[in-house]
């Protein structure tokens, strides 16, 4: 299996892609620590173990930086030293510049961009006295190409892919590669918000699809199998990159 003998963190594994990415790398033999701040991570945990896998959720906001301590002491002391970091927690709020208040800047700021600093400075360590390790953490196309009405949100996943870069550079020489992926719009809890605040729902969803040259906007799981390539040998000559998996939608706008 492809990630026999890892440890993983996966924050925001609680549902979404989070959850994906942590089914599908203890499918692969990763011993699972699931972070997240909603408690719905119980269940990401009891679906893992009743298929013979191994997770720990524990609940975490990891835009704090004792809770991202606490969470990778425990995880490691359950599990053993973290080699595997997937950075997928994240909210966006719709609310154009103009209209955008401080806190909710610096809120899904914190949330989705400190979120990745912390998680990896504290698992940095061990993964150094490991000298192995891979992190990938899940940007947006909104990273490359902003759309109206998210600027804090697309900041946030810009930013990721610039720490990503900067990261890989940094870390590459102790064995740890770090990279990304901006996925287009995918069928989630989080864009299921978006469809229950409009008045039309379904034309919306026709008007996702048709945004995407695939024709179909994605499934947690297309994006899981990116974070489970990056996150394996099979990538191990990888570093610094942002893989878009988006449906076509980068290579359209380009
Ligand atoms: N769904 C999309 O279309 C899409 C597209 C591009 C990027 N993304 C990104 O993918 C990631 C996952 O998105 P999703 O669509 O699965 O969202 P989701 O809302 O379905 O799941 C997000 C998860 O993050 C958790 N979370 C939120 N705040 C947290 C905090 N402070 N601490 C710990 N956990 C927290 C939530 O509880 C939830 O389990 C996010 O970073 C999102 O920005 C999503």
């Amino acid at each position: 299996m492809r990630l026999d003998n890892r440890v993983a963190l996966v924050s925001g594994a609680a549902m979404g892609i989070g959850k994906a990415i942590a089914v599908l790398f203890a499918q692969e033999g990763a011993r699972v620590i699931a972070a997240d701040i909603s408690e719905q991570g119980h269940e990401t945990e009891r679906e893992i173990r009743e298929a013979g896998g191994q997770c720990l959720f524990i609940r975490t906001d990891v835009s704090q930086e004792n809770h991202v301590q606490a969470a990778v002491r425990a995880g490691s002391e359950r599990f053993g030293p973290i080699d595997v970091l997937a950075n997928v927690a994240g909210i966006a709020h719709e609310k154009p510049a103009h209209e955008l208040p401080l806190e909710d800047w610096q809120h899904v700021l914190n949330v989705n961009l400190t979120s990745m600093f912390l998680c990896a400075k504290h698992v940095l360590p061990a993964m150094m006295k490991l000298h192995r390790g891979a992190i990938v953490s899940i940007s947006s196309i909104q990273g490359l190409f902003g759309f109206p009405g998210y600027p804090h949100y697309a900041a946030s996943k810009g930013g990721i892919i610039a720490m990503t870069r900067q990261l890989s550079r940094e870390y590459a020489a102790e064995g740890i590669r770090v990279n990304c992926i901006a996925p287009g719009t995918v069928d989630t809890p989080m864009n299921h918000g978006v469809l229950s605040r409009v008045p039309d729902p379904e034309a919306l969803k026709a008007a996702w699809a048709k945004m995407h040259p695939l024709g179909r906007f994605g499934r947690p799981i297309d994006i899981a199998y990116g974070a489970l390539f990056l996150a394996g040998d099979e990538s191990s000559w990888i570093t610094g990159q942002c893989l878009a998996i988006d449906g076509g939608v980068s290579a359209r706008v380009l």
